[in-house]
């Protein structure tokens, strides 16, 4: 195989939050590439869906319910997924939670809330399945953060500085497992279409506006603009990145946010339409 190829073939991957959004299609992009794939969400029903997807493209697939914030849960389950494939190569700490509540209405439980399924979670799965790529000297663990990491705004602040200590998190495992020949890097998104950001999608007029005052690009992302770059760091052929913390958003980080706009537009993230049951 030459180190070029973005090919998974022969790798195991665990995917968490890959039950649907950004997560789904990282799945799906590594089953193509030809990984089998540890599909990990809290949502078994969501789970099930998506493992059936998946094995249309790859019969190696895991749906493992599981909630990444929990130890004893993320051990059990990086367990299970060395039962069925005997190892684990690849680790996409993906899930996540945004709560659109400023810094000063935020209540304690939402503020513990954000930090164990965004933060907590990556320390605890990378812990667990980091051990056994250390003992085999390879693998590669990508955290998904944000670009709200490196820019503030003024309506989801807990969110902001959870993905900030995600970024830090990323760069301080990366220095530890590096001599281990195990690699971590992160990708900061910008605003990528998903359950998370439903609601935005029903306030065409806000989007419009963010969008044209704050993305270069002029559109807002598919999850399939954040699955490929993520594949990328998983394969080979970023054999040589480590700690590197790789913005796919649009351009909107090139001249920052528009503050008004962005305001307007991310208090709605993270709100999940009460019409929309899932
Ligand atoms: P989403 O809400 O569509 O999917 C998140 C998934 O994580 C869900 O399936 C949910 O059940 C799962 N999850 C939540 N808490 C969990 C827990 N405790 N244990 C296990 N699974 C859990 O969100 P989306 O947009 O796909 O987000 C994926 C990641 O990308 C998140 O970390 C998010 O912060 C990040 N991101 C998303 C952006 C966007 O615009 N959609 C922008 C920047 C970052």
């Amino acid at each position: 195989m030459s180190g070029y190829e973005l090919t998974l073939k022969n790798k195991v991957a665990i995917v968490t939050g890959a039950a649907r959004g950004i997560g789904r299609e990282i799945s799906l992009v590594f089953a193509r590439a030809g990984a089998s794939v540890a599909v990990v969400d809290i949502d078994l029903l969501a789970v099930e869906e998506a493992v059936k997807e998946i094995k249309k493209i790859n019969r190696r697939v895991l749906g493992i319910k599981t909630n990444v914030a929990d130890k004893e849960e993320v051990d059990a389950m990086v367990d299970k997924v060395v039962e069925k494939f005997g190892t684990v190569d690849i680790l996409v700490n993906n899930a996540g939670k945004d709560l659109p509540v400023s810094l000063m209405n935020l209540r304690e439980d939402g503020w513990d809330k954000t930090f164990d399924v965004n933060v907590k979670s990556c320390y605890l799965c990378t812990q667990a399945a980091g051990k056994i790529m250390v003992k085999k000297k390879a693998g590669s663990i990508i955290n998904i953060a944000s670009g709200a990491g490196i820019l503030a705004d003024k309506t989801h602040g807990a969110y902001c500085a959870s993905k900030a200590a995600v970024i830090q998190l990323s760069r301080a495992f990366a220095a530890e497992l590096a001599s281990d020949n195990v690699r971590v890097n992160c990708v900061l998104p910008g605003l990528i279409r998903s359950r998370m950001t439903q609601a935005v999608h029903q306030h065409d007029k806000i989007l419009k506006n963010y969008v044209r005052t704050t993305v270069p690009l002029g559109r807002i992302g598919e999850p399939g603009d954040i699955a490929v770059p993520v594949l990328f760091l998983a394969s080979e052929a970023s054999n040589y990145m480590t700690g590197s913390a790789m913005l796919v958003d649009g351009g909107s980080a090139i001249t920052g946010q528009n503050h008004n706009e962005t305001a307007n537009l991310l208090s709605l993230t993270g709100v999940i339409p009460r019409t929309r049951k899932k």
